[in-house]
């Protein structure tokens, strides 16, 4: 509760219509900011993780200080173009056209225990994307862990539905 009274709603960004959750607010916040990454490490601090993937860009923000609490390794997965060695990609749709994104090949060993992390999750396809991407490399996505779900979106039942867990640490429902 006290995390989602620190997220501020922006209307009408980035289009007429949408309500923006803004995560800037909550983060800026040194209670609020220590408050979000501690519920997130109280509960992994005893589950068998080997390393966290976050996604580009709010994903490291929430994904980095937990991996460094957890004591565990941090995998980037970036947009397209933006990782130096071998990767693999896979392409999502956004509300216009699509947009890609990318891991090392050689970001996680085969069997290796991976908690996914970003800050929001709404339609689900960036996460199923990450998904998909750290399952190629022979990862095991434990859960999938976010600060914000938007239940209205679908996002949580769309990843539910190809058998992941989610764990949100608040909702926006309606306006
Ligand atoms: C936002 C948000 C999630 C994603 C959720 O990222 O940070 O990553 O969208 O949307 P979805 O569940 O419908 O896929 P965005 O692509 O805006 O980029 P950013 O993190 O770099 O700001
Ligand atoms: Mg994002």
């Amino acid at each position: 509760m006290v995390i989602k009274s620190k997220i501020r709603t922006i209307p009408d960004y980035p289009h007429q219509g949408i309500m923006f959750r803004d995560i800037t607010t909550l983060l800026k916040d040194a209670d609020g900011f220590y408050a979000t990454i501690e519920a997130l490490a109280n509960r992994y601090r005893d589950v068998k993780i080997d390393k966290i993937v976050g996604i580009e860009s709010r994903g490291f923000i929430i994904g980095a200080p937990l991996a460094y609490a957890l004591g565990v390794g941090f995998v980037p997965v970036r947009k397209k173009g933006k990782l130096p060695s071998v990767t693999i990609g896979h392409d999502y749709q956004l509300e216009y056209g699509t947009d890609r994104i990318e891991i090392h090949t050689d970001a996680i060993s085969s069997g290796e225990q991976i908690l996914l992390v970003d800050d929001l999750i709404a339609t689900g396809g960036t996460a199923e994307a990450a998904v998909a991407l750290i399952q190629q490399v022979g990862g095991v996505v434990v859960e999938c862990a976010f600060v914000i779900d938007l239940p209205d979106v679908g996002g949580r039942k769309r990843l539910e539905a190809r058998g992941q867990t989610v764990f949100t640490l608040c909702e926006f429902e309606g306006d």
